[in-house]
């Protein structure tokens, strides 16, 4: 088990490139079977999920190798169309894999994701637009059956919710399959946008990307290509809120100014000098954060994003003044306040509310990290708070940033990694 020990109180200050972005890569991963030849990643970062995702792809048959940052996929041949359940429940979005392998093999079974920390994570939309696209699914005792019985066709598909997992298997399946798919609500996160710039590398034929509506019309076939992941901007909020929480200043480089704009219109509120350049972010924030007046409501892109709520939250506990998010994305996606109020933060939630009132300081405490994203707002928490805290179960945060510790340890943050026996500190 490992932990991180983190010494509070010091500001971040310096430079830091940004990571590859872990949820454009783990679709641009699915989508590389779909080629039958070689694919290079490049800007791939190096993460848990991505392991995972290697294990899966490796599991069908492919080769996957890392190097510098660089992943290259090998899918001449495909040897397996089952994925086993311990490689789907090791990463949630392996759901992501159904429709690209039902595009190469038009078989595969998967088992139910089922609940996640994040509360329950439904397929439904996934499952109906692949029916209608021609997939017979049939579900028994835990597992999806899928079996494309003919050639899989377009359709037009209305999604009851913008869903970007649900928008990436559909544009997966449809890639590949006959005739035109029209995807009307469709989810217009960057990732979704990134998705398609590989894809259409590859010689797909996709537009209005980025817009609500999607129109793909299907290839024979696609081919190998050398794509660029697009930078995380969920790391780069983090990162940010890390610098605000510290009073700190910070320029991030390679950074997707554009697509982080619904996220720093907010921080902005929060009185940080904020300034951009071409794929530049420079914050400082010297004095202490007011609140942010309007309530922060988490929608998909391009409103405030889900995966950014905690983080900015662990830079508003000590801000001044009464700051109110309301989660509209997933049902449990609070678990990381038990430990914020641990550490000292006056944080009342009430189903999907969350009411954060500014706190002089924070002081260090052993504490958890419940998730991902809950883990890395721990982290800023534990940053700008007195003391020293401990953070155990940081396998969450290892799952999406790279190398968290020496990225903060560059930036002046006193941040460790240890290695422990004991299955619990808290
Ligand atoms: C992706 C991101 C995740 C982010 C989320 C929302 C990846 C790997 N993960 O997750 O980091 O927080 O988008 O921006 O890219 N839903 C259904 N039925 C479905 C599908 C979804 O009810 O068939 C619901 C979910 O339970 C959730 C909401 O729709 O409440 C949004 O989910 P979705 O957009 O699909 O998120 P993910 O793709 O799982």
């Amino acid at each position: 088990m490992q932990k991180f020990i983190v010494n509070g109180g010091r500001r971040l200050r310096g430079e830091l490139a940004l990571q590859g972005s872990k949820n454009s890569a783990l679709p641009i991963m699915a989508a590389s079977l779909l080629c039958g030849e070689d694919c290079v990643l490049k800007n791939c970062p190096e993460l848990t999920d991505v392991y995972a995702a290697s294990r899966i792809l490796n599991c069908v048959g492919c080769k996957c190798s890392f190097s510098d940052n660089t992943a290259v996929i090998s899918s001449g041949e495909i040897t397996a169309n089952t994925i086993p359940e311990e490689l789907m429940r090791e990463m949630r979005s392996s759901i992501i894999f159904l429709g690209a392998m039902l595009g190469r093999t038009g078989e595969c079974t998967v088992c139910c994701p089922g609940g996640c920390e994040l509360g329950p994570r439904p397929i439904d939309m996934h499952l109906a637009a692949l029916r209608k696209m021609g997939t017979d699914i049939k579900e028994s005792y835990g597992r999806i059956i899928c079996r494309v019985p003919e050639k899989a066709h377009g359709a037009r598909i209305s999604l009851p919710f913008p869903s970007v997992g649900a928008t990436e298997n559909i544009i997966l399946f449809a890639v590949t399959a006959e005739g035109e798919t029209v995807i009307n609500n469709a989810a217009r996160e960057p990732e979704i946008c990134d998705l398609c710039g590989f894809l259409r590398c590859c010689g797909a034929e996709i537009s209005g990307d980025g817009e609500s509506s999607i129109v793909i019309r299907g290839k024979e076939k696609l081919h190998g290509c050398e794509y660029s992941i697009m930078p995380d901007r969920i790391a780069g909020a983090t990162y940010l809120c890390m610098a605000a929480a510290t009073k700190g200043e910070i320029i991030l480089t390679n950074a997707c100014v554009d697509a982080m704009e619904p996220f720093l219109s907010v921080l902005e509120q929060t009185g940080c000098s904020i300034y951009t350049a071409e794929k530049r972010i420079f914050l400082r924030s010297g004095a202490r954060l007011k609140a942010v007046n309007d309530r922060i409501r988490t929608m998909p892109h391009p409103g405030f994003p889900t995966d950014a709520q905690a983080v900015l939250m662990a830079a508003l506990v000590t801000a001044e003044g009464t700051s109110v998010f309301e989660e509209n994305i997933f049902d449990c996606r609070y678990r990381h306040t038990d430990a914020l109020v641990k550490m000292g933060a006056d944080v009342q939630v009430l189903g999907k509310i969350a009411v954060i009132k500014g706190v002089n300081r924070l002081y260090g405490a052993n504490v958890e990290a419940t998730d991902l994203r809950g883990g890395a707002a721990v982290t800023a928490a534990a940053l700008a708070a007195e003391g020293v805290t401990e953070i155990s179960s940081i396998s969450h945060i290892d799952r999406g940033y790279e190398r968290l510790e020496d990225a903060v340890s560059r930036l002046g943050g006193s941040i460790k990694r240890v290695y422990t026996n004991s299955t619990s500190t808290c």
